[in-house]
């Protein structure tokens, strides 16, 4: 499984990037806010993330038409050649989504919930398809539940084209590892459970030992 990146902070994706284990970068409108992001300023910040981040960065669009979504998906992905546009999964995404795939335009399908959903954004020539999982938890359902049956019904076909499966809306540590035996392709994680990610008691227990017993090396 590859680690994304959920976040549109550019600090934590260098960051991210120098520990050698950050494949690609999801934003939505919510995290541009989040980091005081401009309307004139959101095609600049996505070419900056792409500057630091080789793998997709996946730029959102806020149309609810077709042709809307397909104007904005075509002057995000003139930004840079990694530019993955993000796309609702909703009649009008999945019919941009079939305009764009035939266009060579590389989309993640988001806010994805159900198995026809994925299914359909499958069909539609979508690249990637995001399963939310922290918010089915907002309400009480079994998100990852969820995700286990969304792989498993686009594990039953072939689409013609590549799919990835980006376990998306991840709160905790726990959603990554059931993800990863689900078969996941890409979990994408804010950065606070990256960090959480790379840590266990043990290592620091292990390393506090092991920096003990040097110094006593030292001082023989
Ligand atoms: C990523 O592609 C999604 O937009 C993001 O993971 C949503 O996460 P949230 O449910 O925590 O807002």
């Amino acid at each position: 499984m590859k680690f994304f990146l959920d976040t549109a902070n550019l600090r934590d994706i260098e960051e991210a990037a120098s520990w050698g284990v950050l494949a690609g970068v999801t934003t939505n409108p919510t995290l541009y806010a989040r980091e005081g992001g401009r309307l004139a300023e959101f095609h600049g910040h996505i070419q900056r993330i792409c500057d630091i981040c080789d793998g997709p960065v996946s730029a959102e669009t806020v149309s609810l038409d077709r042709d809307g979504i397909i104007l904005e998906a075509e002057e995000l992905h003139a930004l840079a050649p990694n530019v993955v546009v993000k796309v609702p999964v909703m009649p009008e995404g999945l019919a941009a989504t079939k305009v764009l795939a035939d266009r060579g335009i590389d989309v993640n399908m988001t806010l994805c919930f159900t198995v026809p959903q994925a299914l359909m954004a499958a069909r539609a020539g979508a690249r990637y398809v995001s399963p939310f999982i922290g918010r089915f938890d907002d309400i009480s359902e079994d998100g990852l539940e969820h995700l286990g049956n969304m792989i498993v019904a686009l594990n039953n076909y072939d689409f013609g084209h590549p799919i990835e499966v980006i376990a998306a809306s991840v709160r905790h540590n726990q959603h990554v590892v059931a993800a990863a035996l689900m078969g996941a392709d890409i979990a994408t994680v804010p950065f606070g459970v990256l960090e959480k990610l790379v840590k266990h008691p043990l290592t620091d227990r292990g390393l506090e030992s092991f920096l003990a017993d040097w110094e006593k090396v030292k001082n023989a």
